[in-house]
């Protein structure tokens, strides 16, 4: 299926374009071109709930797609609750400006913008919509993205007015949905799943997060409980993109700036992140 980048994606343009415009490229009157040009594909990582691991996923997919030696960028876009400098390790680290233009900082090769190197964390928290949208806005146009093979956007919980920026803003190539198999957390993301569909944005698949736990004795301990990712992507006619067990080393390399990617590479989980990257690049390039 290819994605459509009609008009849909500039409701704020004022002049008809017809079915299958996708550039914009010949319209004189128009002041914007399509953003993020530059970029080959562009994915987000999202669900319809929090602390079920997004950033987490996403900073080991783009850590992960780097290593594979392609130029790949991630953009924070949980304004609220940035997880991305934590992660990095980069807390005090300033982007530089060049003109208008901020520089993204750099780090296991990705190419990295968070709300959290601008601004106090405390800052964002009181913004309304039209602030959000525009910061989002500001990621996507007033950053200066060199050519990337990816770029990612780490989401925050929920289907609100950022998921909508960004899926109206820039020509996804698709959602990729983070889950933990408990029901609790399956109830939004059948939510998440609705308005990627609504808005077109193709789903590559789902990843189930926290899977289980292994025993020291090899048993797996389904703590939040059995396969909800796997039959809930069934029942959806998504692709299971991967399972990833509960492992502590993934919690403390997101806390010590260390992704466990890295830190652990040979480990069972560290495989099960790459895996489930690499089928991520597969759905991506079967969608192009
Ligand atoms: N597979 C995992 N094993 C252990 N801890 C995890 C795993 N995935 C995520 N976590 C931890 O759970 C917490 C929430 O993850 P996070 O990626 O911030 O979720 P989200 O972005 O969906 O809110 C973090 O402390 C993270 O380190
Ligand atoms: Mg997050």
């Amino acid at each position: 299926m290819s994605h459509e980048h009609g008009e849909q994606k500039h409701s704020s343009c004022s002049h008809h374009h017809g079915n299958g415009d996708a550039s914009h490229e010949s319209c004189g009157s128009c002041s914007h071109e399509q953003p993020l040009k530059q970029v080959k594909h562009i994915i987000a990582v999202a669900s319809g709930k929090g602390g079920v691991g997004k950033s987490t996923f996403a900073v080991n997919l783009a850590i992960s797609l780097a290593q594979s030696g392609a130029k790949v960028g991630l953009i924070d876009a949980d304004l609220y609750g940035p997880s991305i400098p934590t992660m990095f390790g980069l807390l005090d680290e300033k982007p530089t400006v060049t003109g208008k233009n901020l520089v993204p900082l750099e780090k296991y090769g990705v190419k990295l913008m968070s709300i959290g190197f601008l601004i106090e964390p405390e800052t964002a928290v009181i913004w309304r919509g039209p602030l959000v949208s525009s910061a989002i806005k500001q990621f996507i146009n007033e950053v200066e993205w060199p050519e990337l093979d990816y770029l990612i956007f780490d989401l925050p919980p929920g289907t609100g007015d950022i998921q909508l920026t960004i899926a109206q803003t820039v020509p996804l190539s698709g959602a990729v949905i983070v889950t933990t198999p408990q029901d609790v957390a399956l109830a939004d993301v059948a939510k998440a799943v609705a308005m990627f569909r609504k808005v077109d944005v193709p789903i590559l698949g789902l990843v189930e997060n926290m899977s289980y736990y292994e025993l020291p004795d090899g048993s797996k301990d389904y703590i939040f409980g059995n396969h909800g990712g796997e039959k809930f992507a069934k029942v959806q006619g998504l692709t299971l993109l991967g399972t990833i067990p509960i492992d502590r080393a993934v919690r403390e390399g997101g806390d010590n700036g260390q992704p466990c990617m890295l830190s652990n590479p040979d480990s069972a989980t560290s495989k099960s992140i790459k895996a489930a990257a690499e089928e991520v690049a597969r759905q991506v390039a079967r969608l192009a």
